[in-house]
Formats: C-alpha cells, sequence, structure tokens
C-alpha cells in the first residue's frame, strides 16, 4: 500500500496498476479534470501539479519543499510519504488564489488549455520565492507552452503574484500538514499492485539491492522523465519497477576535499548549486537542462542510466574524470564512466546491478561545457559538448574533450585529445585538434541537425572554448543554437 495527502485528504492506495500516471490518476480516478493533458511526454507543462515533501532546511527547521512536476510523466507510487495538491485544491472558500487572481488581473489567459498549468507553476514559484525576480519567473515558466496568450501578461502575474503574497491556506495549515506527513513517513518497504503488476518502493540501499535481487527484470524508476514515456508514448506496460526516490542515501552530496559524490536519486534541481559552484559551466547547462518540472523530477542517475547518445550530463561528467559506484547484492565496485557506455544503449551495467553514486572531481581546471540546440529552453541537445584541460605554462599537460550527439555514446575525443597534450595552447594546435575530431567522429543526421552540422559545431566548439580561454571577459558560453 502507498500513503500520501491528496492536499489534506490522506489517500491509501493498494490495488492500483503501477503504470498509472498521476494525470490519468486525478482525471479518470478521481474525476477531477482541471489538470490537462497536452502532450503526455513532458514537453507542454499542462498537466503541472504541486507535491509538497518534509524538508529540513538549513537552520534545520522542518518545512515542506513544494514542487511543480509533470503529472503525466509521474506514477502514482511516487507520491508515497507526500502532498500532492493539483489546481483544484488552489480556491479556496469561494476565493481564487493569489495566483490565480493575478492571471486574471493580467489578462493571462485566452482559451485556457494550458492555464491550469502555468498556475501550478506560478503557485510553486510564489512559495519558493521571497520577492519577485524575473529570471526565476522565467525559469519557472519555461516548461509551460501557451499557444495563445503570450507570455507578456503570464509573465506580469508572475511578477504580483510575487509581489503580493497573502498567506493562504497552505500557509496556515503547515504545521497541521507537516504532522500529517510525519504521520504516513514510510517505515518499511511499501508495494503497489495490481494483478501481477508491482511496483516497490524501498527505503535504503540494502532493501533496493535486495529486491532487485529478487527481480533482476524489473525497471528502476527514478525521476521517470525517460521512464515514463514507455508508457506514455509508446503504450507498454511496466511489470515491474522499483523506484529508487524516496532513499535518502541515494539523495544526498557529500562535499570532500577533492571529491563531490552525489547520489544517483538526486534530482537535477539539487545538483544545481554543488555543481555550479564547483563548475559554473555544469550549473548553466542544468539551467538548459529540459524545464524546472523535469529537473525536479529527473535525477543523475537516470540520465546516466538511460544511456543516451544525447544525455547532457554525461559528456560534462566524463570531461570532469567522474566516476560512478555500481552496487549489487553487497558488492560494490567503481567504474570511470566514460567505461559504462559501451555501444548504443549498451551499459557495463550488470543484471540486478544499479547506480549508487557518481563521484565528481573537485580541482582547478579550465573547465568548459557548450549545448547546442533548437530552442535555449526545453531542448535536447544536438551536439554537447565539454572541455577541461591542464595548462603548465602555455603547454597543455592534460586533456579530457567529451562529447554527447556525435556517436552511439556518449564519447571522450582521444584522437583530439592526443593532439592536444603537450602542445602548445595556440591557435595552430587548435586548428589540428579540431582536423583530429572528424577522425573521431562519424555523426549521424537526424531531425535534429545533419552530420556535416554536427561536425562543423564540434570544431567550432574547441575553436570557441579556445578564444574564450584566451578572452575570458566574453560571455558566450553555453548558448549556442542550431
Ligand atoms: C520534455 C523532456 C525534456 C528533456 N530534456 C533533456 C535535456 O535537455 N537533457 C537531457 O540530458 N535529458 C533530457 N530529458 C531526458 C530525461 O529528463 C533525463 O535523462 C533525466 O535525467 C532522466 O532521469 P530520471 O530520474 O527521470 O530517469 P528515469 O526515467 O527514472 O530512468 C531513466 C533510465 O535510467 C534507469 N535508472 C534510473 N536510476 C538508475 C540507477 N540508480 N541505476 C541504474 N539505472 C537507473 C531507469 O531504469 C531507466 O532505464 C528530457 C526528457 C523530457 C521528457
Ligand atoms: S501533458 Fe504536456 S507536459 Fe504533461
Ligand atoms: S491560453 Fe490558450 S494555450 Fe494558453
Amino acid at each position: 500500500m502507498i500513503q500520501f495527502l491528496l492536499n489534506q485528504e490522506l489517500r491509501n492506495e493498494h490495488a492500483l496498476d503501477p503504470n498509472l500516471t498521476v494525470l490519468n490518476y486525478l482525471r479518470e480516478h478521481l474525476g477531477k479534470s482541471g489538470t490537462k493533458e497536452g502532450c503526455a511526454s513532458g514537453d507542454c507543462g499542462a498537466c503541472t501539479v504541486v507535491v509538497g515533501e518534509l524538508h529540513t532546511d538549513a537552520q534545520g527547521a522542518e518545512q515542506i519543499r513544494y514542487r511543480s512536476l509533470n503529472s503525466c510523466l509521474t506514477f502514482v507510487s511516487s507520491l508515497h510519504g507526500k502532498q500532492l495538491i493539483s489546481v483544484e485544491d488552489l480556491k479556496h472558500q469561494g476565493q481564487l488564489h493569489s495566483v490565480q487572481q493575478a492571471m486574471v488581473e493580467c489578462h493571462g489567459s485566452q482559451c485556457g488549455f494550458c492555464t491550469p498549468g502555468f498556475v501550478m507553476s506560478l503557485f510553486a514559484l510564489q512559495k519558493n520565492s521571497d520577492a519577485p525576480d524575473s529570471q526565476k519567473a522565467h525559469e519557472a515558466l519555461a516548461g509551460n507552452l501557451c499557444r495563445c496568450t503570450g507570455y507578456r501578461p503570464i509573465l506580469a502575474a508572475a511578477e504580483q503574484a510575487c509581489c503580493n503574497k497573502p498567506a493562504d491556506q497552505f500557509d496556515s495549515r503547515q504545521a497541521e500538514t507537516i504532522a500529517r506527513l510525519k504521520a504516513i513517513a514510510p517505515t518499511q518497504t511499501a508495494e503497489l499492485n495490481s494483478g501481477d503488476k508491482r511496483c516497490l518502493v524501498p527505503l535504503t540501499v540494502a532493501d533496493l539491492a535486495d529486491l532487485y535481487d529478487a527481480y533482476p527484470q524489473a525497471r528502476l524508476l527514478a525521476g521517470g522523465t525517460d521512464l515514463a514515456l514507455e508508457v506514455t508514448q509508446f503504450h507498454r506496460t511496466l511489470p515491474v519497477m522499483i523506484y529508487v526516490g524516496n532513499i535518502e542515501e541515494m539523495k544526498r552530496i557529500e562535499s570532500f576535499d577533492d571529491r563531490l559524490e552525489i547520489g544517483a536519486a538526486t534530482a537535477l534541481s539539487d545538483c544545481y548549486s554543488a555543481l555550479h559552484h564547483e563548475y559554473p559551466d555544469f550549473g548553466e547547462l542544468l539551467h538548459r537542462f529540459a524545464s524546472l518540472q523535469i529537473r525536479n523530477q529527473g535525477t543523475l542517475g537516470g540520465n546516466i542510466g538511460n544511456a543516451s547518445p544525447i544525455g547532457d550530463s554525461p559528456p560534462l561528467l566524463i570531461a570532469l574524470g567522474a566516476q560512478i559506484v555500481l552496487c549489487k547484492g553487497e558488492t560494490r565496485r567503481t567504474l570511470a564512466l566514460e567505461d559504462y557506455f559501451i555501444d548504443y544503449r549498451v551499459t557495463a551495467r550488470q543484471d540486478s546491478e544499479f547506480i549508487e553514486k557518481i563521484i565528481v572531481p573537485k580541482g582547478h581546471t579550465l573547465f568548459r561545457a557548450y549545448k547546442v540546440s533548437k530552442r535555449l529552453d526545453d531542448d535536447i541537445s544536438a551536439v554537447c559538448a565539454a572541455f577541461n584541460l591542464k595548462l603548465d605554462n602555455g603547454v597543455i599537460s592534460q586533456a579530457r574533450v567529451a562529447f554527447g550527439g556525435m556517436a552511439a555514446t556518449p564519447k571522450r575525443a582521444k584522437s583530439c585529445e592526443a593532439v592536444l597534450v603537450g602542445a602548445t595552447w595556440n591557435a595552430a594546435t587548435v586548428e589540428k585538434a579540431c582536423a583530429a575530431l572528424a577522425e573521431d567522429f562519424t555523426p549521424l543526421s537526424d531531425f535534429r541537425a545533419s552530420k556535416e552540422y554536427r561536425l562543423l559545431s564540434a570544431q567550432n566548439l574547441l575553436r570557441k572554448y579556445f578564444i574564450e580561454l584566451q578572452t575570458p571577459h566574453i560571455e558566450t558560453r553555453v548558448t549556442a543554437y542550431v
């Protein structure tokens, strides 16, 4: 059985299909049709809901952290121990919520189909803001598409909602909600099942290892932003899933003198500050990774586990020399991330083995990352490049260069690196290294970019990197377009 709060109502669910998304649960099981389905693939934001979770802040105070999610990609089992808030819950005692009122007063809606999603993103923004901040508003709304109103009035509504924050019913009930969430905090592995379909929800790494051993055919579910597409886009059924999102040990980020250790189930939003602090370009790239809803849900381990050739974090992590810790039963092994990817969607992971954490070395390096995509926000890379050089008196002593979108896997550019190491860091060396990239990669043409475009982009990104290191005041990093 799984337990969660539907706003303030306790729900005990045990006989639901684990392939059921929160969107379909709300609309079809509960008749709450305010949450809309636009794409069922995480792209439009019409299905946005807010999930509240117990959270201890930096001062040690217990709070509820509210985050926007795409309900079309969230399986119901992920709600275990949490609070689900949908658009129906905002109006209170006959009064619109202040974010809804702001949308009305700023004329932020025409046909209204996208509006519930915008309202929920604004609600999460308001809950997480102390003052209006246009960059934060842009970030909060980048995962919501509107075809007819236009974004200016919606951004005006965001500003009004964050200027005027009257206490709402969620504030007045905060202490009660915290108590209720504590009362349903999971204490042991839970299970949601229907017939022979099941989703297991363990709380510890040891329990996960045991369960994965018992069910080697299970699919690991983290944020579900890749996995759920198998259900919503390809109409497959996933008979056994193991949800890793309630395992606190796998959601920790630990900082040591020489490295960061990031639990594989850490949401990308939570990775941001640690990675940005150490490597600003990594943080910049995470800002351009999907949308806020996806980053609140999707995890670093899922981005690696998915083994997509166009996943954004692997090239960066490979260029940084990251390792992963793989766990199977009681056995652990540490592997360089570049050795994890073997061929298209083929990895070094064995049956019942899972990624427990990612180890990112610290240290001063000339690390830069670039993402080339058709849109700035909420788009997947055509090419993603990461460069990491060490210079000693103008001579390159170490080079790690990695790309996504250039091969069947995220991959190091070994010929390019061979040209760089030992050479003087100048324009002539860069041109030789660019030529070597043609030996490293034979990219494919697809709807994101042609093979010629990909290779030329990769070479131009290396030139860009060189120019930026020569003239560090130039602010052209990360953003580039097909
Ligand atoms: C609209 C949209 C936009 C996107 N934009 C981007 C983008 O800009 N850049 C990008 O890189 N990706 C993007 N993605 C893809 C996706 O969001 C990321 O790959 C994300 O990091 C996946 O994490 P998750 O936790 O949701 O993984 P899940 O979907 O839960 O899992 C993905 C795969 O990894 C496996 N897995 C999960 N955890 C582990 C583990 N601990 N050990 C081993 N295997 C594991 C799962 O079994 C599954 O096969 C986008 C997706 C959508 C829907
Ligand atoms: S329905 Fe489009 S993001 Fe969920
Ligand atoms: S109001 Fe019509 S799509 Fe946004």
